[in-house]
This record gives C-alpha cells, sequence and structure tokens, in this order.
C-alpha cells in the first residue's frame, strides 16, 4: 500500500519509467454492487478505466502494459457473466483497439485464445496483423491466460523440440524457457499493480514477474485513472531494485 504525505508532490522521472507494468483489474463486481447495477456494467466501467490508463500510459513514455482481462479460471463464472465480457471485448477489440491503431499502439494477446470463439479469434489475428508495424507502445491483453497453463504450454513445446532432436536436455535454459512462453521477446513487467485491495498474483504472468515490484491499491478498477497510475509509478522510482545482489 502506499501513502503520500501530505503536500508531497509525485514528480516521475521520465528517465526511470518501468519499461513494462502489468496489471490486474480487479473490482469491478464490487464497484458495481456498491452502486446496485449489474456486475456487467462493472466490467463496461471497467473497459473505460482501461482505455483511459492505456493513453496515459503511452503519453508517460511507458513502452508495454499487459492486462490480464480473462483467466483461465474467469470460465467459472455465470454463463451471463462470460458472455458479457466476451461481448465487452468484441466491442473493444472493434472501437476502442481502432482508435489505438490510429495512436500507433500495438496489439498482441497472451493466453490460449483456441477457446474463444471463433469471430473473436479473428479479429485477434486481425488487430495483430494490422498493428504489427505500430512501435507507439505495445498494449498485450491477457485473455483465457492463467500462468501455470502458460507454463505447462511452454514445456509441450520444448518437450517437442527434445523430442525432435532439435533441442538437447542441457540446452534448455532460462532464455529458452522465456522464449517459449506466449511473451516471448518481450521484457519482463518491472511493475505489477493490482487494484480493490486484493494482495494476491492469482497465477498471472508466474515466470515473467520474478523481480518486480508489486503495488497494490484500494482503489477499484472502474475507478483507477491518471493519478493512481503516477502513484504507482512513484511508488516504483521510489524503491531500490537490487535483484538479489547487494
Ligand atoms: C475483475 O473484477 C475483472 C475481471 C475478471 C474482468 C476484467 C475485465 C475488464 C476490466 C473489462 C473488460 C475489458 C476487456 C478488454 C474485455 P471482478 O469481477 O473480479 O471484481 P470483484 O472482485 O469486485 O467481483
Amino acid at each position: 500500500m502506499f501513502f503520500q504525505k501530505k503536500g508531497e508532490a509525485l514528480t516521475i522521472d521520465p528517465l526511470r519509467l518501468p519499461k513494462h507494468i502489468a496489471i490486474i483489474m480487479d473490482g469491478n463486481g464490487r464497484w458495481a454492487a456498491k452502486r446496485a447495477v449489474p456486475r456487467k456494467a462493472g466490467h463496461k466501467a471497467g473497459a473505460e478505466a482501461l482505455e483511459r490508463v492505456i493513453t496515459e500510459a503511452k503519453k508517460l513514455g511507458i513502452e508495454h502494459v499487459t492486462v490480464y482481462a480473462f483467466s483461465t479460471e474467469n470460465w467459472k463464472r455465470s454463463d451471463e457473466e462470460v458472455a458479457a465480457i466476451m461481448d465487452l471485448l468484441r466491442q473493444y477489440l472493434k472501437n476502442s483497439f481502432q482508435r489505438f491503431l490510429k495512436d500507433n499502439v500495438r496489439m498482441q494477446v497472451i493466453g490460449d485464445t483456441t477457446r474463444l470463439d471463433k469471430d473473436i479469434q479473428d479479429q485477434i489475428q486481425e488487430i495483430e496483423e494490422k498493428s504489427k508495424t505500430k512501435n507507439g507502445m505495445t498494449v498485450h491483453i491477457a485473455l483465457n491466460y492463467g500462468g501455470r497453463d502458460e507454463l505447462c504450454r511452454c514445456v509441450q513445446k520444448i518437450a517437442r523440440k527434445v523430442a525432435n532432436e532439435q533441442l538437447t536436455p542441457n540446452e534448455i535454459t532460462e532464455e529458452t524457457i522465456g522464449s517459449f512462453l506466449d511473451t516471448a521477446g518481450v521484457p519482463d513487467p518491472e511493475l505489477v499493480i493490482r487494484t480493490s485491495g486484493e494482495k494476491r498474483i492469482s497465477n498471472f504472468l508466474l515466470w515473467q514477474v520474478a523481480y518486480a515490484e508489486f503495488y497494490f491499491t484500494d482503489v477499484l478498477w472502474p475507478d483507477f485513472g491518471k493519478k493512481d497510475l503516477e502513484k504507482a509509478i512513484y511508488y516504483f522510482q521510489n524503491r531500490e531494485r537490487r535483484f538479489g545482489g547487494r
């Protein structure tokens, strides 16, 4: 948790920004309950918050943002809620991402997309293809994503290489593993933000967060905005990062 001292200005050093911020967008349901509106209204407000945060992160000069939009565990929610999130995703890909494309933003999806509806898979493929030359910033959306599932898929890919004699067991290094993860080629997140007061990693980027700083806030995701993002980055810049050294 981070407490801003009264009168303390949050000066962000543009030369020490985290290259990659990962966000667990939690609290949509509680935001909706507080207002006595359906949970799907909370997710809609969450999608709007996401658009704001991507825009602000880009303005600040953050290179990568990864957001946990739908986990492998989220299928356990009611059919109605899953359908509402999938519809929001469709709209997001259709509208918000067309705007981001104009703003030089690249989009990539992590997770096992094969379980998503075919029309969503097609939309994802189209935006990934259209945006692959954009270099303003990259937004990675985790969909049907779980850290353990990603590691299983990674080990399967490596095992196939070994079985085909394209790789020997001794050649399997941390770099090899990294190159078979969904995040291959993307720098590890340096800052993880989780909203709504929960302090768990919930199967998000398990391998990649090895050295990340964690920022937890009570703010519910739909209320998260520019000032909250700045606070998180300020917190990050005021931590000493030692990577296990001295
Ligand atoms: C967690 O809140 C949020 C999710 C499981 C879904 C995240 C989805 C969005 C932010 C909006 C959709 C965005 C896209 C791009 C599809 P919760 O429902 O677990 O909240 P609670 O813990 O208060 O119930």
